[in-house]
This record gives C-alpha cells, structure tokens and sequence, in this order.
C-alpha cells in the first residue's frame, strides 16, 4: 500500500499545472496557444515574463521535491515511485485531459530530493550544455540521459531506476522537440514566440 500512497501523492502534486495558472493568473492567456504548447517554464518565457518562468520553474521542481520527501520520510523505500509519478503526473495532468508539460524541472526537483550530489552534477552538465547549444530542450535532453550515468557514478544504484523511467518519459515527451532538432528548426532560448 506504502507504493500506491508514494504514487499518489506524487501524481497528484506533479498534476498541478503551475505554468497555466501563474500566466493565467498574469492576465497573459494560455500558454499552450503559444511557442511550444507546453505548460513548462521554457515556453512561459516565452511570453516574455522571465519572472514567472522563473517561479514556474521553482514551483514545478518543489511540487516533486515535496513527494519525494515525504516518501523519504513515511514510506522509506517507495521515494523512487514518488519521483517517476510526480513528473508523470506534470507530463500528463488530468486538469488538461492528460497532456501538460515535459517534465524537466520536476525531474530536476526529484533528482534534488532523491540524491543531491547527483542534481548537482547533471547541473553541470545542463548549464554546460545550455551555454553550448543555446537550446533548451538540448540542455534538457542531454542532462536527463545523463542522471542515470551520474548516479551510477557516484555511488547512488538505488536512484537508477527512477531515473531511467523519468529520462524514458522526458524523452518521449520532447519527440517534436527532437523532430525540430533534426530539422534544424528548434528555437534557441530567448527567441520569440511564434
Ligand atoms: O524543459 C522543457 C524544454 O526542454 C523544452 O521546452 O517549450 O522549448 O519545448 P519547449
């Protein structure tokens, strides 16, 4: 039963979409009309608003941090299935008929609450990545294939797992974003809306 709580409660707190609600709070519209169509804080600096993509990524990363925790803490054992729930739960939220976001900065939040030394790492590599590429879904991409790697690295094999279902689920989130890529099409960061 301790595994279907940690699920949850993940899911449920990973389903909030923070993005629409902060730029609908904003007087700025949906931002699913807009860029991407995600409901992530890539696409709400899109708007042009880089203070409510900043607070969508914190509160996206805090609302898998938050489960994660408190799986840690009430149901020791279960935090990996908190994790992978709590970014499903973004990328596929009941509140939008099961679409939402891409789930990077949850991912990123329970890799923080799983195991710190690894987020930091793949830190690393995302702002390394960002600052080669320009692209946010690169950054992104590169850095979630690499959590798996890094937690092997570093001596967390209990993290592995979780870590491959949510790269799995990221990954398959950002297919048109990887279509772009090939075509040579995806916008870097700070490009405008289209
Ligand atoms: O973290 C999301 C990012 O990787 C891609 O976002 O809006 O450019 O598809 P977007």
């Amino acid at each position: 039963m301790d595994v279907v709580f940690a699920a949850l409660l993940g899911f449920a707190l990973g389903s909030i979409p923070f993005g629409l609600i902060l730029t609908r709070a904003a007087g700025l519209g949906d931002v699913r009309q807009i860029g991407s169509g995600s409901i992530g804080a890539t696409n709400v600096l899109r708007t042009g608003n880089k203070g409510l993509a900043a607070a969508t990524v914190l509160l996206d990363a805090l609302k898998a941090v938050i489960p994660v925790l408190v799986a840690k803490s009430v149901w020791p054992g279960t935090e990996g299935i908190a994790a992978v729930a709590a970014v499903a739960g973004h990328c596929f939220t009941p509140w939008l008929a099961f679409k939402g976001g891409k789930g990077f900065a949850s991912a990123a939040g329970a890799l923080a609450a799983l195991a710190w030394p690894v987020m930091l790492l793949c830190a690393g590599i995302w702002a390394l990545t960002l600052f080669l590429s320009r692209i946010s879904s690169v950054s992104s991409l590169v850095s979630v294939i690499a959590a798996p790697i890094a937690a092997w690295a570093l001596g967390y094999p209990q993290v592995i797992a979780p870590l491959l279902a949510i790269a799995a689920i990221v990954i398959v989130q950002h297919r048109a974003n990887i279509g772009r890529l090939m075509r040579g099409e995806e916008p870097r960061v700070g490009a405008s809306a289209k």
